[in-house]
């Protein structure tokens, strides 16, 4: 352990915006992620509307382990294992669905929605010495806890709550879930696709990275800009086909905790360019309740990038919601929601789906331009040299501040890696403690250090 946690604090000197390779590809820092991130963070399970009955359940990760999330009779909910307790094989398939028992197709184990077993095969013949069933539940997820219909798990029973975990990020989120009355919903099912990268790529770009639009996604804006008259025809609104960059007037970005996010401040209820001219007409039809709930700079906030440390991703305005589950270091699976307003009309619903997979699905035209850089990344990191190389995160160094204006948090300049830096400090801080009164006085000295 001491090795490791030498090796970590010199991979990351988040002060001076440098980070070592290494940390994308070492399969024991890999290791230490699953047990001291994963295994003590908040994350995100399903959304509720994805389980609204008794006996409801989705199938989805913590880290590489598989969880079964149940509504039980109660009305609550709570997660488990997707392991047989006898020879380890999951105990429910589908993706989700709705049952009274989950019954592992190896053996026969039968357990019911509140995980404990309940059904063993040939009990009294093949366990004439009796067996505790009792003692053979599903493990249970030490923490299960809701925010605005987004649930979450955590294992680590010493860890805050969910709503002071979050932090500020929570304000940023509310942009998304609290714009209208009934709060929101998943539409449709989960996009999942395996991309050759390590999580945290992703997890970074969608803290930290509005810089690369303006040149990765260059041909994209192109097209839609250059045939403004056409692209307007196709997305069925007067709206104007330029990016926000080239028209606000001013940017945020936040970075703390290990938390991110980055918008520009627009005087106008735009949608992103890429979606649909009903989504585009919804934002404005409803943004008088918006801006009543949330006040104008969010409810005017119609693009923009956030994560929540380590791997919840969302996109204001395109209605992307999505999670990097780890697959070692050198793959991450993505899996990608549909968010909505649960009180939008079903045709803007619709819209809203088309807009999100044609621009941010597997093959959407905005998602291939970043995961084909992330794999490339990737790929360079494979080299022995190149794996030992300090990288640049100086963006806005020393650039920080608290603004005056409401918008809460650790901010910079929009371009800038004051995120992406406090990503990699949380990180490092995780990796290193053994407590999290260990974490928590780490990361006070780094907001402290970076403030001063
Ligand atoms: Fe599940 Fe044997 S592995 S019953
Ligand atoms: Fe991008």
């Amino acid at each position: 352990m001491t090795t490791t946690k030498l090796n970590v604090d010199a991979l990351v000197d988040a002060g001076n915006g440098r980070v070592t390779s290494a940390i994308y590809t070492d399969p024991a820092i890999y290791e230490l992620e699953m047990e001291r991130i994963f295994g003590r963070c908040w994350l995100f399970l399903a959304h509720e509307s994805q389980i609204p009955k008794a006996g409801d359940f989705f199938n989805t990760y913590m880290g590489e382990d598989p969880i079964v999330v149940v509504r039980q009779k109660d009305g609550s909910i709570k997660a488990f294992l997707n392991q047989c307790r006898h020879r380890s094989m999951r105990v429910s398939h589908a993706d989700s669905g709705n049952t009274r028992a989950f019954t592992c197709p190896y053996h026969g184990w039968s357990y019911g929605v509140d995980g404990a077993l309940i059904e063993v095969p040939l009990e009294p013949r093949a366990y004439p010495q009796g067996l505790c069933k009792e003692k053979w539940g599903l493990l249970e997820v030490t923490r299960v806890e809701t925010y605005k219909g987004l649930v979450f798990g955590n294992w680590d029973a010493t860890a805050p709550d969910l709503r002071t975990y979050m932090g500020d990020i929570a304000w940023y989120l509310d942009g998304v879930l609290d714009r209208r009355e009934g709060g929101t919903e998943i539409i449709g099912g989960v996009q999942k696709w395996v991309i050759d990268c390590n999580w945290k790529f992703p997890a970074e770009q969608f803290a930290s990275d509005q810089y690369h639009a303006l040149f990765s996604h260059a041909s994209a804006v192109e097209v839609l800009g250059a045939k403004s008259g056409d692209a307007n025809k196709a997305l069925g609104s007067g709206q104007t086909a330029r990016p926000v960059w080239e028209t606000a007037k001013d940017a945020v970005q936040y970075g703390e905790d290990g938390h991110g996010s980055g918008f520009f401040f627009t005087e106008k209820p735009d949608a992103n360019v890429w979606v649909d001219g009903e989504v585009s007409q919804y934002f404005r039809d409803t943004y008088s309740e918006a801006e009543a709930r949330l006040g104008k700079v969010r409810a005017l906030r119609l693009a923009g990038h956030n994560n929540m440390f380590p791997t919840l991703s969302w996109l204001n305005g395109t209605a992307t919601l999505r999670v990097w589950h780890p697959r070692g270091p050198h793959q991450v699976e993505v899996w990608a929601f549909c968010i909505a307003d649960k009180n939008a009309p079903d045709d803007v619903k619709a819209a809203f789906e088309r807009s999100a997979t044609r621009a941010f699905g597997p093959a959407g035209f905005l998602e291939q331009d970043d995961s084909e850089n992330w794999a490339e990344v990737q790929k360079v990191l494979r080299g022995h040299r190149a794996k030992k190389t300090r990288l640049c995160l100086e963006m806005g160094l020393h650039g920080e501040r608290v603004r005056e204006d409401g918008v809460p948090g650790i901010t910079n300049y929009i371009f800038s890696e004051t995120a992406a830096r406090g990503m990699y400090r949380r990180w490092a801080d995780l990796l290193m403690s053994e407590s999290w009164e260990e974490v928590n006085e780490r990361t006070s000295a780094y907001k402290q250090e970076v403030l001063k």
